[in-house]
């Protein structure tokens, strides 16, 4: 007891005679991971916007608030949380602000306060300083595949008092891949002709367009009627949704439809959603995400969320930004699609945390949060050789839906690029602890060692998304990949909020626990893989499985499922 006493008063007199304690090391990785190269030291005057993650009051107690609001046992089932009782979880505690303004003051810079809640800082400050004020060695580092170049730190240190208060700083250690780096979707197919016979569930063999979606999962064509309602499409990296597509896809596949119906505009980071043709984006991604959401969800109200690449880095600051700016709004959309990821490896685990926990606040709020799961199957979005398997985030992220893709009719049948597996960062969530054992126990010890058995499993659920028809550049052409999934999903459940809403129930919100609840509402796909890494994959079974999870939507029986 005498000697404990003594050191902490030693320790404390040492603290006090010396007013900046030593800062420690906070955050370190050995090397930039797979397909970055370093130029050397970054130019000390450049600046950098630095992102400063604020430790929030209490993300447990938001996760309890979560869970019961989404869980349908629940006596608080749908009772969601206002924006109010979401940021007193969120913001950072009185002291934390105090800690960390002080100590930025002291060294004589100057923060912004940003999100939702009060909980990031924004600084913008020269390399050198950077360099000073983190203990950080900024150097240049460039990303083959795109030729982009950023600055990052191996390392950074934080003084002991306001370490506990900081959950990250970016950009440091994380290492994203540029926005334009991030497979998407597989190259685009030759397109097939299209018949009138496209109509039919069948035919979602061939060729995927709304009428077969229609019938293979019971969609209803009959107009929503909610204005209330609404399903955001993220948009990134210059890539845009063209009302002209729009109209001439309409005009072909949704014949019943009026060819004018169209989606709203949300901007933000300098976003844009230019009518050029020439600036249509050569990956076709949002004509894709908005031609199946305008075209499925029939009268949902959507809106087209464009992020632009200001503040960004080009990197993962477009998620971040993206989610502030819709958890700022008073009224917020009920479903979210976002068909964008990057390497859970790549990200720093605490940076992994605050997006994710975001992610969790706008779920608390109602948003159903939907991602598509990757289009590299186990290997994730690494093109280069993998020794263990590579998981996507946010799409591993437990608190949103991750949505794989699925071919084929008689039966559907796992897409072999289909990304899924399990996280190293998240643990198995409990909605899902029993699929995943049982998932386990049927695999036995295929890919023994390749995975981390105690993680969050990915995805929840899937949808078609081979050979996808839609209209770029006023052609038709097929498209593949998980970003068709997401935007499908994402409709079905537009058009069961619609109806709970015209019944004057909740929004489903996230997903998840309603989901694992109600697995026999979803067509189980128990066929096909999704190799990588020298492997076949895993193989999808019978029950949930991280190719297609719980399996495709029957919208007839997820209705039911909803209570109505
Ligand atoms: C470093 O950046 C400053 C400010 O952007 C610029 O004026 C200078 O030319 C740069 N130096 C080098 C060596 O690139
Ligand atoms: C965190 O939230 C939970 C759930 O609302 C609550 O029970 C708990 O007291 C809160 N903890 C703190 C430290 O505020
Ligand atoms: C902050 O600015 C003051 C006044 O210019 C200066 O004396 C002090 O050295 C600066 N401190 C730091 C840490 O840069
Ligand atoms: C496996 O996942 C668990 C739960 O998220 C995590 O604590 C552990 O560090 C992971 N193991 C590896 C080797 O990444
Ligand atoms: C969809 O659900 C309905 C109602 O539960 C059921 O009758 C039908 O067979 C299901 N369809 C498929 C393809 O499983």
């Amino acid at each position: 007891m005498v000697a404990t006493t003594l050191f902490w008063t030693s320790l404390f007199s040492l603290a006090a005679a010396s007013p900046v304690l030593k800062p420690r090391v906070v955050q370190s990785r050995s090397s930039a991971p797979q397909g970055f190269i370093n130029l050397g030291a970054a130019n000390s005057s450049q600046t950098l916007n630095l992102r400063i993650a604020l430790a929030s009051r209490n993300i447990s107690g938001l996760e309890t608030a979560l869970l019961d609001v989404s869980t349908p046992s629940s006596a608080n089932y749908g009772k969601h949380l206002t924006k109010e009782q979401v940021n007193a979880y969120v913001a950072p505690s009185v002291e934390a602000l105090a800690a960390v303004q002080s100590w930025l003051s002291s060294n004589n810079v100057t923060a912004a306060s940003s999100g939702a809640a009060g909980d990031w800082l924004t600084v913008t400050i020269p390399v050198a300083k950077a360099n000073a004020l983190l203990a950080a060695n900024y150097q240049t580092f460039q990303h083959l595949d795109s030729g982009k170049s950023y600055a990052r730190t191996l390392s950074y240190s934080l003084p002991a008092e306001v370490a506990p208060h900081i959950d990250d700083i970016h950009p440091s250690t994380t290492f994203n891949k540029p926005a334009s780096a991030r497979p998407v979707l597989s190259v685009p197919q030759a397109s097939k002709a299209v018949s009138s016979s496209a109509s039919t569930a069948a035919s979602c063999a061939t060729t995927v367009t709304p009428s077969c979606l229609q019938s293979l999962y019971n969609i209803p064509t009959t107009p929503a009627t909610e204005s209330s309602n609404n399903i955001a499409v993220a948009g990134f990296i210059d890539q845009f949704a063209q009302k002209s597509d729009l109209k001439t896809f309409l005009t072909s596949f949704r014949t019943d439809l009026s060819s004018s119906t169209t989606f709203a505009l949300q901007t933000l980071d300098g976003g844009e959603n230019t009518q050029n043709a020439a600036d249509a984006g050569t990956e076709a991604a949002q004509q894709l995400d908005i031609q199946y959401t305008v075209g499925v969800a029939t009268n949902v109200p959507i809106t087209f969320v464009s992020v632009g690449e200001d503040n960004q880095d080009g990197d993962l600051g477009g998620f971040l930004d993206i989610v502030n700016f819709v958890s700022a709004e008073d009224s917020i959309p009920q479903v979210m699609t976002t068909s964008y990821g990057d390497d859970e490896s790549d990200i720093s685990i605490p940076l992994a945390n605050k997006l994710c926990n975001a992610y969790m606040a706008l779920g608390a709020r109602g948003t159903s949060i939907l991602f598509a799961s990757g289009d590299g199957g186990v290997a994730g979005t690494r093109s280069t050789s993998c020794t263990v398997f590579g998981p996507t985030f946010p799409a591993d992220c437990p608190y949103l839906t991750a949505v794989g893709s699925v071919h084929g009719t008689s039966p559907e049948t796992a897409s072999d690029f289909s990304s899924g597996g399990f996280s190293n960062y998240f643990g198995t969530p409990a909605y899902q602890s029993a699929a995943v054992s049982q998932y386990l126990s049927l695999l036995g010890d295929t890919n023994k060692g390749l995975f981390n058995t105690s993680g969050r499993g990915y995805p929840d659920v899937s949808a078609q998304g081979e050979n996808v028809q839609i209209v770029s550049g006023g052609s038709t052409e097929g498209v593949d990949g998980t970003s068709c999934s997401s935007p499908i999903f994402a409709s079905v459940i537009g058009l069961i909020n619609d109806q709970l809403i015209a019944a004057g129930k909740s929004p489903l919100g996230f997903l998840n626990p309603w989901l694992y609840a109600n697995a026999d509402a979803l067509n189980d796909v128990t066929t096909g893989s999704n190799p990588g890494c020298g492997t076949e994959g895993f193989p999808a079974k019978a029950g949930w499985d991280p190719v297609t999870g719980l399996g495709t939507p029957n919208f007839t029986a997820l209705k039911a499922a909803a209570g109505l």
